[in-house]
């Protein structure tokens, strides 16, 4: 038997320590909690999703009275680009919460649904994604989906058939 470990690479940024573009993305995904639909939580996701021709597509958390009908800020953001920009990668993922109070003091983190979300759409952009997780206090800035979901499972082994 032998015991591994997986390390994590993340940075824990101040506001000043974030580029003009990433503010910028930080900012839409804070603008986007405004758009959220969360009768039930009363908890309001933004995502900004960052493409390689500069534009930003958001997203926000769409809630429904059937619960799992719902969708995460993230995979409303993500599915949009696919929806919109099926030819773009996505470069960088901004994400904000606010509690009904004020933004979230500590960053949130995406769910395992939208972390699996994220992962595909990185493999279909073949681009890595920065992920920018917003918090009154500090923002965690994470190079890659790879560092958010470690054992991922990926199109590797589901072999494509040639077309
Ligand atoms: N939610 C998101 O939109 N993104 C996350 O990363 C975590 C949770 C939403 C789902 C639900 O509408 C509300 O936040 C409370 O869980």
């Amino acid at each position: 038997m032998e015991k591994k470990k997986i390390v994590i690479d993340y940075e824990q940024c101040a506001l000043e320590d974030l580029t003009v573009d990433e503010l910028r993305l930080i900012e839409s995904a804070k603008m986007a909690t405004r758009t959220s639909y969360a009768p039930y939580s009363h908890f309001a996701v933004g995502a900004a999703a960052l493409l390689d021709n500069g534009e930003t597509v958001t997203g926000s958390n769409q809630e429904n009275v059937a619960f799992p009908s719902g969708l995460c800020a993230e995979r409303t953001a993500l599915f949009c680009c696919g929806a919109h920009f099926p030819d773009r990668a996505v470069v960088a993922l901004g994400i904000a919460a606010h509690d009904g109070k004020d933004f979230t003091d500590r960053p949130i983190t995406p769910c395992g649904a939208c972390r699996q979300v994220m992962l595909e759409t990185e493999e279909r952009g073949q681009h890595e994604m920065t992920i920018l997780l917003f918090g009154k206090q500090c923002v965690w800035r994470i190079a890659g989906v790879k560092s958010l979901l470690p054992f991922t499972f990926s199109s590797d082994f589901v072999p494509r058939k040639e077309e």
